[in-house]
Protein backbone atom coordinates (compact mmCIF):
# COMPACT_ATOMS: atom_id res chain seq x y z
CA UNK A 1 0.00 0.00 0.00
CA UNK A 2 1.62 3.45 -0.81
CA UNK A 3 2.42 5.37 2.05
CA UNK A 4 2.08 8.55 0.04
CA UNK A 5 0.17 11.38 0.44
CA UNK A 6 -2.90 12.00 -1.49
CA UNK A 7 -2.25 15.25 -3.26
CA UNK A 8 1.06 13.03 -4.49
CA UNK A 9 -0.87 10.22 -5.55
CA UNK A 10 -3.35 12.55 -7.15
CA UNK A 11 -0.89 14.27 -9.38
CA UNK A 12 1.87 11.25 -9.97
CA UNK A 13 -0.60 7.91 -10.61
CA UNK A 14 0.30 7.49 -14.63
CA UNK A 15 2.72 10.10 -15.25
CA UNK A 16 5.72 8.68 -17.54
CA UNK A 17 3.73 5.36 -18.08
CA UNK A 18 3.83 5.78 -22.02
CA UNK A 19 6.15 2.99 -23.18
CA UNK A 20 5.58 3.96 -27.15
CA UNK A 21 6.22 8.09 -26.97
CA UNK A 22 7.25 8.84 -23.62
CA UNK A 23 4.81 11.13 -22.69
CA UNK A 24 4.86 12.64 -19.74
CA UNK A 25 1.14 12.47 -19.37
CA UNK A 26 -1.19 9.48 -20.21
CA UNK A 27 -2.34 9.69 -23.57
CA UNK A 28 -5.63 8.84 -24.39
CA UNK A 29 -6.93 6.35 -25.83
CA UNK A 30 -10.53 6.51 -27.70
CA UNK A 31 -10.78 3.81 -29.72
CA UNK A 32 -13.45 0.87 -28.84
CA UNK A 33 -11.91 -2.31 -29.48
CA UNK A 34 -8.61 -3.77 -29.23
CA UNK A 35 -6.31 -6.72 -31.66
CA UNK A 36 -5.94 -10.01 -30.26
CA UNK A 37 -2.25 -10.54 -30.52
CA UNK A 38 -3.16 -14.26 -32.11
CA UNK A 39 -6.23 -16.54 -31.85
CA UNK A 40 -7.68 -17.01 -28.51
CA UNK A 41 -5.36 -14.79 -27.04
CA UNK A 42 -7.79 -12.07 -25.04
CA UNK A 43 -5.57 -8.96 -24.31
CA UNK A 44 -5.99 -6.86 -21.51
CA UNK A 45 -7.80 -5.14 -23.16
CA UNK A 46 -10.73 -5.89 -25.84
CA UNK A 47 -13.14 -3.99 -25.56
CA UNK A 48 -13.77 -0.48 -23.75
CA UNK A 49 -17.44 -0.82 -22.38
CA UNK A 50 -15.55 -4.21 -20.48
CA UNK A 51 -11.75 -2.08 -20.04
CA UNK A 52 -9.86 0.90 -21.45
CA UNK A 53 -6.32 1.83 -20.30
CA UNK A 54 -7.74 5.51 -19.27
CA UNK A 55 -10.23 4.06 -16.93
CA UNK A 56 -7.88 1.35 -15.45
CA UNK A 57 -5.29 4.36 -15.10
CA UNK A 58 -8.47 6.55 -13.39
CA UNK A 59 -9.62 3.15 -11.24
CA UNK A 60 -5.74 2.83 -10.35
CA UNK A 61 -5.86 6.27 -8.87
CA UNK A 62 -8.79 6.26 -7.12
CA UNK A 63 -8.34 3.39 -5.37
CA UNK A 64 -4.55 4.26 -4.19
CA UNK A 65 -6.06 7.79 -3.35
CA UNK A 66 -8.44 5.87 -0.68
CA UNK A 67 -6.12 2.79 0.61
CA UNK A 68 -8.25 -0.01 -1.54
CA UNK A 69 -7.64 -2.93 -3.61
CA UNK A 70 -10.01 -2.18 -6.91
CA UNK A 71 -12.38 0.11 -8.23
CA UNK A 72 -14.72 -0.01 -10.86
CA UNK A 73 -15.90 3.63 -12.52
CA UNK A 74 -19.07 4.28 -13.66
CA UNK A 75 -20.57 6.75 -15.84
CA UNK A 76 -22.22 8.69 -12.96
CA UNK A 77 -22.28 8.76 -9.13
CA UNK A 78 -25.41 7.58 -9.13
CA UNK A 79 -25.20 4.48 -11.44
CA UNK A 80 -22.16 3.87 -9.16
CA UNK A 81 -24.58 3.68 -6.06
CA UNK A 82 -26.86 1.58 -8.66
CA UNK A 83 -24.17 -1.12 -9.51
CA UNK A 84 -22.67 -1.41 -6.24
CA UNK A 85 -26.90 -2.56 -5.09
CA UNK A 86 -27.34 -4.17 -8.34
CA UNK A 87 -23.85 -6.32 -7.88
CA UNK A 88 -24.47 -7.34 -4.18
CA UNK A 89 -28.33 -7.45 -3.20
CA UNK A 90 -30.96 -9.72 -4.12
CA UNK A 91 -35.21 -9.62 -4.15
CA UNK A 92 -35.09 -10.88 -0.39
CA UNK A 93 -31.84 -8.53 0.94
CA UNK A 94 -32.27 -5.26 2.80
CA UNK A 95 -30.27 -2.29 2.26
CA UNK A 96 -30.26 0.36 5.23
CA UNK A 97 -29.43 4.23 3.91
CA UNK A 98 -29.43 7.18 5.81
CA UNK A 99 -32.95 9.13 5.87
CA UNK A 100 -30.88 12.62 4.48
CA UNK A 101 -28.75 11.01 1.83
CA UNK A 102 -28.39 12.81 -1.49
CA UNK A 103 -31.87 13.31 -2.93
CA UNK A 104 -31.35 11.09 -6.26
CA UNK A 105 -30.27 8.04 -4.08
CA UNK A 106 -33.10 8.22 -2.13
CA UNK A 107 -35.13 8.25 -5.25
CA UNK A 108 -33.31 5.43 -6.78
CA UNK A 109 -33.40 2.95 -3.75
CA UNK A 110 -37.05 3.55 -2.93
CA UNK A 111 -38.08 3.27 -6.89
CA UNK A 112 -35.68 -0.26 -7.03
CA UNK A 113 -37.35 -1.17 -3.43
CA UNK A 114 -40.83 -0.59 -5.05
CA UNK A 115 -40.06 -2.65 -7.99
CA UNK A 116 -39.40 -5.40 -5.50
CA UNK A 117 -35.62 -5.04 -6.57
CA UNK A 118 -34.77 -5.49 -3.32
CA UNK A 119 -35.88 -4.13 0.60
CA UNK A 120 -34.50 -0.80 2.20
CA UNK A 121 -35.17 0.85 5.28
CA UNK A 122 -34.09 4.84 5.83
CA UNK A 123 -32.35 5.57 9.39
CA UNK A 124 -31.66 8.28 11.01
CA UNK A 125 -27.89 6.88 11.54
CA UNK A 126 -26.88 9.00 14.51
CA UNK A 127 -30.04 7.53 16.95
CA UNK A 128 -28.50 4.52 18.30
CA UNK A 129 -31.51 2.92 19.01
CA UNK A 130 -32.84 3.47 14.95
CA UNK A 131 -29.90 1.85 13.64
CA UNK A 132 -29.79 -1.40 16.32
CA UNK A 133 -33.23 -1.70 15.15
CA UNK A 134 -32.15 -1.50 11.81
CA UNK A 135 -29.03 -4.08 12.18
CA UNK A 136 -31.40 -6.10 13.87
CA UNK A 137 -33.27 -7.27 10.33
CA UNK A 138 -29.44 -8.45 9.63
CA UNK A 139 -29.18 -6.15 6.26
CA UNK A 140 -26.96 -7.05 3.84
CA UNK A 141 -25.47 -3.69 2.70
CA UNK A 142 -25.37 -0.28 4.61
CA UNK A 143 -24.62 2.85 2.64
CA UNK A 144 -23.32 5.47 5.13
CA UNK A 145 -23.41 9.69 3.81
CA UNK A 146 -20.87 11.65 5.86
CA UNK A 147 -21.41 14.33 5.79
CA UNK A 148 -24.48 14.34 4.42
CA UNK A 149 -26.12 15.98 1.57
CA UNK A 150 -27.20 19.05 2.59
CA UNK A 151 -26.98 18.98 6.27
CA UNK A 152 -23.61 17.74 6.74
CA UNK A 153 -24.25 15.82 9.26
CA UNK A 154 -21.47 13.59 10.48
CA UNK A 155 -22.01 9.64 11.43
CA UNK A 156 -19.41 7.24 13.32
CA UNK A 157 -18.05 5.86 10.29
CA UNK A 158 -15.92 3.45 12.72
CA UNK A 159 -18.25 3.03 15.21
CA UNK A 160 -21.18 1.54 12.48
CA UNK A 161 -18.79 -0.55 10.64
CA UNK A 162 -18.07 -2.29 13.80
CA UNK A 163 -21.65 -3.03 14.92
CA UNK A 164 -22.60 -3.86 10.92
CA UNK A 165 -19.73 -6.16 10.84
CA UNK A 166 -21.20 -8.14 13.89
CA UNK A 167 -24.80 -9.15 11.89
CA UNK A 168 -22.06 -9.43 8.61
CA UNK A 169 -23.31 -6.47 6.83
CA UNK A 170 -20.79 -4.91 4.09
CA UNK A 171 -20.74 -0.75 4.44
CA UNK A 172 -20.22 1.49 2.08
CA UNK A 173 -19.25 5.19 2.56
CA UNK A 174 -19.99 8.28 0.08
CA UNK A 175 -17.19 10.10 0.60
CA UNK A 176 -18.18 12.92 -2.37
CA UNK A 177 -18.34 16.01 0.35
CA UNK A 178 -14.54 15.33 1.38
CA UNK A 179 -12.96 13.11 -1.00
CA UNK A 180 -9.60 11.19 0.29
CA UNK A 181 -7.89 14.38 0.81
CA UNK A 182 -10.03 14.83 4.28
CA UNK A 183 -11.80 11.32 5.20
CA UNK A 184 -10.30 7.58 4.10
CA UNK A 185 -13.13 5.41 4.81
CA UNK A 186 -11.78 1.75 4.13
CA UNK A 187 -9.21 3.11 6.60
CA UNK A 188 -11.80 3.26 9.40
CA UNK A 189 -13.24 -0.06 8.83
CA UNK A 190 -15.69 0.71 5.36
CA UNK A 191 -15.77 -2.15 2.74
CA UNK A 192 -16.48 0.08 -0.13
CA UNK A 193 -16.08 3.94 -0.87
CA UNK A 194 -18.59 5.71 -3.28
CA UNK A 195 -18.08 8.95 -5.07
CA UNK A 196 -20.01 10.68 -7.51
CA UNK A 197 -16.73 11.73 -9.41
CA UNK A 198 -18.70 14.54 -10.74
CA UNK A 199 -18.42 17.06 -8.02
CA UNK A 200 -14.87 17.48 -5.92
CA UNK A 201 -13.03 14.72 -7.47
CA UNK A 202 -13.42 16.29 -10.91
CA UNK A 203 -13.70 19.14 -9.89
CA UNK A 204 -14.24 21.47 -12.55
CA UNK A 205 -18.12 20.85 -13.49
CA UNK A 206 -17.66 19.38 -16.75
CA UNK A 207 -17.70 15.88 -16.70
CA UNK A 208 -20.49 13.62 -14.91
CA UNK A 209 -18.79 10.77 -13.13
CA UNK A 210 -18.80 7.80 -10.34
CA UNK A 211 -16.41 5.25 -9.09
CA UNK A 212 -17.57 2.62 -6.55
CA UNK A 213 -13.96 1.49 -4.27
CA UNK A 214 -13.13 -1.34 -2.79
CA UNK A 215 -11.57 -3.13 0.18
CA UNK A 216 -11.07 -6.66 -1.46
CA UNK A 217 -9.91 -7.80 -5.11
CA UNK A 218 -12.68 -10.53 -5.20
CA UNK A 219 -15.33 -7.09 -4.26
CA UNK A 220 -13.53 -5.09 -7.10
CA UNK A 221 -13.89 -8.26 -9.34
CA UNK A 222 -17.48 -8.92 -8.52
CA UNK A 223 -18.28 -5.24 -9.51
CA UNK A 224 -16.40 -4.92 -13.03
CA UNK A 225 -18.30 -8.03 -13.93
CA UNK A 226 -21.79 -6.46 -13.24
CA UNK A 227 -20.27 -3.31 -14.84
CA UNK A 228 -19.74 -4.69 -17.79
CA UNK A 229 -22.87 -6.65 -18.26
CA UNK A 230 -25.20 -3.91 -17.29
CA UNK A 231 -23.35 -1.25 -18.77
CA UNK A 232 -22.48 1.13 -16.40
CA UNK A 233 -19.06 1.82 -17.12
CA UNK A 234 -17.33 5.45 -17.78
CA UNK A 235 -16.09 6.46 -21.20
CA UNK A 236 -12.33 7.23 -21.74
CA UNK A 237 -12.80 10.84 -22.89
CA UNK A 238 -14.55 11.37 -19.32
CA UNK A 239 -11.88 9.30 -17.54
CA UNK A 240 -9.07 11.05 -19.56
CA UNK A 241 -10.94 14.53 -18.07
CA UNK A 242 -11.48 13.17 -15.05
CA UNK A 243 -8.19 12.07 -14.25
CA UNK A 244 -6.82 15.92 -15.54
CA UNK A 245 -8.72 17.15 -12.39
CA UNK A 246 -8.07 15.11 -9.97
CA UNK A 247 -4.54 16.10 -10.70
CA UNK A 248 -4.91 19.76 -8.72
CA UNK A 249 -7.41 17.86 -6.08
CA UNK A 250 -5.07 18.04 -3.00
CA UNK A 251 -4.31 22.01 -3.89
CA UNK A 252 -8.26 23.08 -4.38
CA UNK A 253 -9.65 20.99 -1.30
CA UNK A 254 -7.48 23.36 0.66
CA UNK A 255 -8.49 26.71 -1.02
CA UNK A 256 -11.81 25.46 -1.22
CA UNK A 257 -12.03 24.74 2.77
CA UNK A 258 -10.25 28.18 3.05
CA UNK A 259 -12.76 30.29 1.67
CA UNK A 260 -15.30 28.24 3.28
CA UNK A 261 -13.99 29.17 6.60
CA UNK A 262 -13.37 32.76 5.87
CA UNK A 263 -17.25 32.90 4.74
CA UNK A 264 -18.31 30.77 7.62
CA UNK A 265 -16.80 33.44 9.77
CA UNK A 266 -18.81 35.85 8.28
CA UNK A 267 -21.91 33.97 8.54
CA UNK A 268 -22.16 33.74 12.22
CA UNK A 269 -22.85 37.26 12.58
CA UNK A 270 -25.11 37.95 10.53
CA UNK A 271 -28.90 38.92 11.36
CA UNK A 272 -30.31 37.11 8.73
CA UNK A 273 -29.17 33.94 9.24
CA UNK A 274 -31.22 31.35 11.57
CA UNK A 275 -28.54 28.76 11.68
CA UNK A 276 -25.38 27.22 10.31
CA UNK A 277 -24.53 23.56 9.49
CA UNK A 278 -21.03 22.59 8.92
CA UNK A 279 -18.41 20.48 10.79
CA UNK A 280 -16.42 22.65 11.99
CA UNK A 281 -18.55 24.70 14.15
CA UNK A 282 -18.38 23.22 18.08
CA UNK A 283 -22.40 23.22 18.37
CA UNK A 284 -22.69 21.22 15.18
CA UNK A 285 -23.96 17.74 15.96
CA UNK A 286 -21.25 15.76 15.23
CA UNK A 287 -18.41 18.06 15.52
CA UNK A 288 -16.46 15.69 18.30
CA UNK A 289 -16.66 12.73 15.44
CA UNK A 290 -15.46 14.48 12.65
CA UNK A 291 -12.30 16.02 14.47
CA UNK A 292 -11.77 11.98 14.88
CA UNK A 293 -12.83 10.81 11.19
CA UNK A 294 -11.71 13.65 9.11
CA UNK A 295 -8.94 15.59 8.51
CA UNK A 296 -10.47 18.40 7.04
CA UNK A 297 -14.13 19.65 7.72
CA UNK A 298 -14.38 20.56 3.58
CA UNK A 299 -16.31 23.34 1.99
CA UNK A 300 -19.72 22.17 1.98
CA UNK A 301 -22.33 24.26 4.49
CA UNK A 302 -26.32 25.11 4.67
CA UNK A 303 -28.32 27.64 6.70
CA UNK A 304 -31.39 28.48 7.66
CA UNK A 305 -32.29 31.91 6.41
CA UNK A 306 -34.09 33.95 9.00
CA UNK A 307 -35.74 36.08 6.52
CA UNK A 308 -39.17 35.13 4.80
CA UNK A 309 -39.61 32.81 1.60
CA UNK A 310 -40.13 35.88 -0.60
CA UNK A 311 -37.01 37.55 1.02
CA UNK A 312 -34.99 34.46 0.64
CA UNK A 313 -35.42 34.37 -3.02
CA UNK A 314 -34.78 38.22 -3.52
CA UNK A 315 -31.36 37.30 -1.53
CA UNK A 316 -30.69 34.42 -4.19
CA UNK A 317 -31.90 36.19 -6.87
CA UNK A 318 -29.20 39.24 -6.00
CA UNK A 319 -26.32 37.07 -5.63
CA UNK A 320 -23.60 37.66 -8.57
CA UNK A 321 -20.54 35.25 -7.74
CA UNK A 322 -22.89 32.24 -6.81
CA UNK A 323 -24.36 30.88 -9.25
CA UNK A 324 -28.18 29.12 -8.56
CA UNK A 325 -27.36 25.44 -9.56
CA UNK A 326 -27.53 22.21 -8.69
CA UNK A 327 -24.26 19.92 -8.23
CA UNK A 328 -21.68 21.18 -5.78
CA UNK A 329 -17.60 20.50 -5.30
CA UNK A 330 -16.27 22.47 -9.20
CA UNK A 331 -14.45 25.40 -9.30
CA UNK A 332 -16.65 28.30 -9.64
CA UNK A 333 -19.47 29.03 -6.01
CA UNK A 334 -22.87 27.80 -6.02
CA UNK A 335 -25.87 28.53 -4.02
CA UNK A 336 -28.76 26.16 -4.03
CA UNK A 337 -32.29 25.37 -2.27
CA UNK A 338 -32.79 22.07 -1.69
CA UNK A 339 -35.89 21.52 -0.70
CA UNK A 340 -36.97 22.85 -4.56
CA UNK A 341 -33.46 21.32 -6.39
CA UNK A 342 -31.17 18.83 -5.20
CA UNK A 343 -33.80 17.02 -2.98
CA UNK A 344 -37.20 17.86 -4.19
CA UNK A 345 -37.37 13.92 -5.39
CA UNK A 346 -37.49 13.08 -1.57
CA UNK A 347 -41.22 14.79 -1.69
CA UNK A 348 -42.75 16.71 1.23
CA UNK A 349 -42.65 14.03 3.66
CA UNK A 350 -39.38 12.96 3.36
CA UNK A 351 -38.49 15.89 3.69
CA UNK A 352 -39.44 16.72 6.48
CA UNK A 353 -38.33 13.60 8.34
CA UNK A 354 -34.91 14.57 6.60
CA UNK A 355 -35.23 18.27 8.54
CA UNK A 356 -34.62 19.37 5.30
CA UNK A 357 -36.87 22.94 5.68
CA UNK A 358 -38.00 25.46 2.77
CA UNK A 359 -35.44 27.84 4.26
CA UNK A 360 -32.07 25.90 3.77
CA UNK A 361 -30.07 27.01 1.22
CA UNK A 362 -26.48 25.00 0.66
CA UNK A 363 -23.25 26.64 -0.33
CA UNK A 364 -20.93 25.17 -2.14
CA UNK A 365 -17.88 27.38 -2.06
CA UNK A 366 -15.49 27.65 -4.78
CA UNK A 367 -11.86 28.78 -5.94
CA UNK A 368 -12.95 32.70 -6.14
CA UNK A 369 -11.25 35.25 -3.78
CA UNK A 370 -13.00 35.16 -0.53
CA UNK A 371 -13.32 38.38 -0.24
CA UNK A 372 -15.09 39.15 -3.45
CA UNK A 373 -17.21 35.94 -2.05
CA UNK A 374 -17.84 37.56 1.42
CA UNK A 375 -18.99 41.28 -0.38
CA UNK A 376 -20.92 39.61 -2.40
CA UNK A 377 -23.21 37.85 -0.05
CA UNK A 378 -23.01 41.27 2.14
CA UNK A 379 -24.47 43.16 -0.95
CA UNK A 380 -27.08 40.23 -1.35
CA UNK A 381 -28.19 40.65 2.48
CA UNK A 382 -28.49 44.26 2.23
CA UNK A 383 -30.86 44.51 -1.01
CA UNK A 384 -33.18 43.16 2.26
CA UNK A 385 -31.84 44.87 4.59
CA UNK A 386 -32.58 47.90 3.01
CA UNK A 387 -35.83 47.23 1.94
CA UNK A 388 -36.87 47.51 5.47
C1 LIG B 1 -23.47 12.81 -2.00
C2 LIG B 1 -23.86 12.46 -3.40
N1 LIG B 1 -23.82 11.18 -3.80
C3 LIG B 1 -24.18 10.83 -5.07
C4 LIG B 1 -24.62 11.75 -5.98
C5 LIG B 1 -25.04 11.32 -7.36
O1 LIG B 1 -24.02 11.60 -8.30
P1 LIG B 1 -24.29 11.92 -9.85
O2 LIG B 1 -25.04 13.23 -9.91
O3 LIG B 1 -22.91 11.99 -10.41
O4 LIG B 1 -25.08 10.81 -10.41
C6 LIG B 1 -24.67 13.11 -5.61
C7 LIG B 1 -25.13 14.13 -6.55
O5 LIG B 1 -25.33 15.28 -6.20
C8 LIG B 1 -24.28 13.47 -4.28
O6 LIG B 1 -24.33 14.73 -3.86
Amino acid sequence: MSTRKPATIAVRTGIESDTQHHAVVPPIYLSTNYGFPAFGDVPKYDYTRSGNPNRGLLEQTLFELESGKGAVVTNCGTSALNLWVTTFLGPDDLIVAPHDCYGGTYRLFNTRAQKGDFKVLFVDQSDPQALAEALAHKPKLLLIETPSNPLVRVVDIAQVCQQAHQVDTLVAVDNTFLTPVYQKPLELGADFVIHSTTKFINGHSDVIGGVVITKTEQHAEDLAWWGNCIGATGTPFDSYMTLRGIRTLGARMRSHEEGATQILDYLKKHSLIERIYHPSLPEHPGHEIALKQQSGFGSMLSFEFAGNFEQLKTFVGALQLFSLAESLGGVESLICHPASMTHRAMGEAALAEAGVSQQLLRLSVGLEDPQDLIDDLEQAFNVILEDH
